[in-house]
């Protein structure tokens, strides 16, 4: 039986405290966004059609940045208990630099695009949380406006290579001179992907006013009056002319690409060298063998081979056979602190994220940036709390447990075959 009584006002008076006011009502969202999930979500209501799905989409099927968000989220953690983990240290160094936290921001082309903070407002963001930031050759910022909003940062640079390779040098030694210290060179790109939601979209570089893109600018009227009101969207570091993004890459890319460009770039960077789009075994040690510092296991977000090998299942792999040689890193699919610490378990030195930030961008341009990086550094930390870890050399193999929803006969180059998606 409950007896019930009338409640005093002095015990209603903090129930009803309502919550702090907040003028700003992007920041007051921003807030709320409790996972990078949230922020996709925000990012799509505030970018207008073609420029969400230019960030969100992948090539063709979209299988490959399917596959790889599955095998991230198929991850089973095996804890310790009864550790003191009252203080934990996410810092690590990451090829011979410091970052104070186990992920980099990925280069991430025509970034002013997402949101006209762009490039800017993410260097900004990565330098004030201790991390590196690598800008793209197709960035709409310049290396050194970078190196500027970034000033006490760590800055790496992604190189396209292409036909001109004075242009190359040129950009190789402007990127030396501005403080940048490590230097991504992209190969995973012999041609563009075809990316059909660009298609469908009639996405062009820079954006052109058509009849569909002024009715959805009716729907996004801060993105148009900021595009139209600020400095050209341009490509900062490349002559690359218009079109749509996979006329932009075949014009520019050179397919001819071999381990030699390889070989002429170690001659040509004194700073640390990272192959990135490497997706096998035999691969990793022939660019290692060629003078690279670190392989970055990527499948480009997705967004040029369909139905790639998932970078995550090559990790330890190319680990085991690359050893002390080289470090490993790894991107595609991360959406959460806890895939980080996974990536690092498994063996990588460290984890890149593009999408991830860029929700961010389009869902507030730098305060996003800020909140998607503060959502991933929470959950990197709790889900290390959660492991009974304090330290990131600590996260062992044994932490983890692949459950990859794809089931197939090994790969011969050690990875696994891509089969089916399970889930
Ligand atoms: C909108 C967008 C633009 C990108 N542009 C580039 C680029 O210019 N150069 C490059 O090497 N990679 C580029 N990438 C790939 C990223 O560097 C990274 O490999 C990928 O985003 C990782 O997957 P995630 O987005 O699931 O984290 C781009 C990715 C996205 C989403």
């Amino acid at each position: 039986m409950v007896h019930r009584r009338m409640p005093r006002p002095s015990e209603l008076a903090p129930l009803l405290r309502p919550a702090p006011l907040t003028l700003d009502r992007t920041a007051a969202k921003l807030a709320r966004a409790t996972s990078i999930g949230d922020l996709r979500l925000l990012a799509r209501k505030r970018a207008p059609r073609a420029v969400f799905d230019y960030t969100d989409g992948a090539a063709e099927d979209e299988v490959s940045l399917r596959r790889a968000r599955e095998v991230w989220a198929s991850v089973e953690f095996s804890p310790t208990v009864l550790r003191d983990v009252s203080r934990v240290d996410t810092g690590r160094e990451i090829l011979g630099g410091p970052s104070a936290l186990p992920f980099v921001l990925a280069p991430t082309g025509f970034t002013r695009m997402m949101h006209t903070e762009g490039e800017r407002a993410v260097a900004a963001v990565a330098a004030q949380a201790g991390i590196p930031y690598t800008l793209s050759t197709m960035g709409s910022t310049t290396i050194e406006g970078v190196a500027e909003a970034g000033r006490g940062g760590r800055h790496w640079f992604q190189l396209y290579l292409w036909r001109d390779r004075s242009v190359a040098r040129e950009l190789v030694s402007r990127a030396a001179a501005a403080g940048y210290d490590t230097l991504l060179l992209t190969v995973d790109t012999p041609v563009g992907g075809n990316r059909r939601r660009d298609t469908r979209n009639g996405l062009s570089i820079p954006p052109s006013l058509s009849l569909r893109t002024f009715l959805d600018g009716a729907r996004h009227p801060r993105w148009w009056f900021d595009l139209l009101t600020t400095e050209p969207l341009t490509f900062e570091s490349l002559a690359a002319g218009g079109g749509t993004p996979f006329e932009v890459i075949n014009r520019v890319f050179d397919p001819a690409l071999t381990l030699d460009d390889v070989t002429w770039l170690r001659e040509n960077w004194p700073g640390k060298l990272v192959i990135k789009g490497i997706q096998s075994v035999t691969d990793a040690r022939r660019v290692v063998d060629a003078g690279a510092d670190a392989v970055l296991l990527s499948n480009h977000g997705g967004r040029q081979l369909d139905r790639a090998p998932v970078p995550a299942e090559l990790i330890e792999p190319v680990v085991q056979e690359l050893g002390d040689d080289a470090e490993v890193l790894v991107d595609t699919g991360i959406m959460h602190g806890g895939d980080v610490v996974a990536a690092v378990a498994l063996g990588a030195r460290a984890a890149l994220v593009g999408r991830a930030y860029l929700y961010g961008l389009m869902a507030g341009g730098q305060a996003g940036v800020q909140r998607a990086v503060e959502i991933l550094r929470a959950e990197v930390e709790r889900t290390m709390q959660l492991l009974g870890v304090t330290h990131i050399k600590d996260l062992r193999p044994e932490h983890i447990r692949l459950r990859s929803a794809i089931r197939a006969p090994a790969h011969p180059d050690g990875g696994r075959a891509a089969g089916a998606p399970g889930r």
